[in-house]
């Protein structure tokens, strides 16, 4: 009888694309996917640790699993992504009933861990990879048939005083320029028409790309963009996250002069106080932001614009937090996704008072998604 592997994924678009290339480990083994947990021989939660509220909830989902693994002794019950590498060891030592602990780095040999328990029934703590193996990516599997996700970094080395994520998924690695393209088409031929190109920051991709097998060129995220758009049978190509300080502005040229571009950029701004913005090492001023939202606006009519905001940052005045709304009243985004701030082990601002009362920051959030929800209504109306 077939095994049966259950995964959850928590997390941001990075993790969606890292389950289906664990997954895709297992289907390749003879496993069948479930979705049913009850069902499964193996249980796998692929984490998120960017606020504390999301390992909360992995850690209560991990609670549940002692009864499920008192009935079903072979059971295996695993951690990937960014939570088993911000707590490595200590998973398992808070919660025994947990086999096996495996960073995104170390995802290329899930399978073969969860082997390794099933003839060993020893515990797996995989978290000190740099980078990942090449053969993580030659996996293929895909929940959605039509549109895919095909990452193009991993990593990020921007260090934005508040987060984590150069720490769980190590520095900024671009994927090179031909391997992007292989995958690319190949899911064309499997009839895929609509692509998400992923990276933590886009706009810092650089690589080198063999041009007709000879010359060899570097390109940047818009060369790469426009390489990708120019393949036969791509419908739509999208792009997150873009950060603010490395824009180029071709980007918003490109994205007009090609149909198949969605017209959405995702450009996270944080905050709208130059003072909390430098706090929070983003690199950019207000006054930029502003530029840069002209520029896009200019450039592409009725283009989309989507943005995060963190409140409650430490020392968040009033008055900077008055500039934030400010910045969303006159911008209008179409979206807005709006985190209370959490500390964060490993980063600078963990030094830092985290000063602004729970009931502040729920305040200055509940203001904000106000506001948003509104602009939002009005915006779809239009
Ligand atoms: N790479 C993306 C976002 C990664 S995390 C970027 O740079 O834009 C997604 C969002 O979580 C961030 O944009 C930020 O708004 C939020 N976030 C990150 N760390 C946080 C923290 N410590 N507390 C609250 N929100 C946080
Ligand atoms: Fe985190 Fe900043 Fe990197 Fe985004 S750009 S992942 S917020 S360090
Ligand atoms: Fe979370 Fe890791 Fe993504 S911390 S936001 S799942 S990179």
């Amino acid at each position: 009888m077939n095994m049966k592997i259950f995964v959850r994924t928590f997390g941001c678009q990075m993790n969606v694309r890292d389950s289906e290339l664990v997954i895709a480990q297992f289907l390749n083994n003879g496993y069948k996917l479930t979705d049913t947990i009850q069902d499964a021989d193996v249980i796998l939660f692929n984490t998120c640790s960017v606020r504390q509220h999301a390992e909360d909830k992995v850690w209560s989902e991990l609670g549940r699993m002692r009864q499920l693994k008192k009935n079903k002794s072979d059971l295996i019950v695993g951690v990937i992504g960014c939570m088993a590498k911000n707590l490595e060891n200590k998973i398992i030592e808070r919660m025994p009933h947990v086999d096996l602990a495996v960073s995104s780095n170390d995802l290329a040999n899930t399978y073969d861990y969860v082997e390794d328990i099933l003839n060993k029934r020893q515990h797996i703590v995989a978290v000190d990879s740099k980078q990942r193996d090449k053969s993580f990516y030659k996996n293929l599997y895909h929940w959605d048939k039509k549109h895919c996700y095909v990452n193009i970094s991993e990593g990020c080395s921007n260090f934005c005083s508040y987060c984590i994520v150069p720490y769980v998924r190590g520095m900024h690695r671009s994927r090179l320029a031909d391997d992007i393209l292989k995958e690319v088409k190949q899911l064309i031929k499997d009839k895929v028409n609509s692509i998400t190109l992923l990276g933590q920051n886009v706009n810092d991709y650089y690589s080198k790309f063999k041009v007709e097998g000879l010359k060899v060129k570097k390109i940047n995220f818009v060369d790469l963009l426009e390489l990708i758009s120019g393949i036969k049978g791509i419908k739509e190509l999208s792009f997150v996250t873009s950060h603010p300080k490395d824009i180029d502005s071709r980007l918003f040229d490109l994205m007009v002069q090609k149909k198949n571009i969605k017209k959405y950029l995702h450009l996270p701004v944080q905050s709208g106080s130059n003072r909390i913005l430098k706090l929070m090492n983003r690199g950019y001023t207000r006054k930029r932001y502003f530029e840069i939202i002209e520029q896009y606006r200019k450039k592409v009519p009725n283009g989309i614009l989507a943005t995060d905001i963190i409140v409650g940052f430490p020392t968040e005045t009033e008055k900077d937090f008055n500039e934030t709304l400010g910045l969303l009243k006159e911008i209008e985004f179409n979206f807005s996704y709006i985190f209370k701030y959490s500390p964060r082990p490993h980063t600078k601002a963990k030094d830092l008072v985290d000063d602004v009362s729970k009931e502040e920051k729920k305040r200055r959030h509940g203001i904000l998604l106000s506001l948003q929800k509104d602009i939002s209504r009005r915006k779809r109306k239009t």
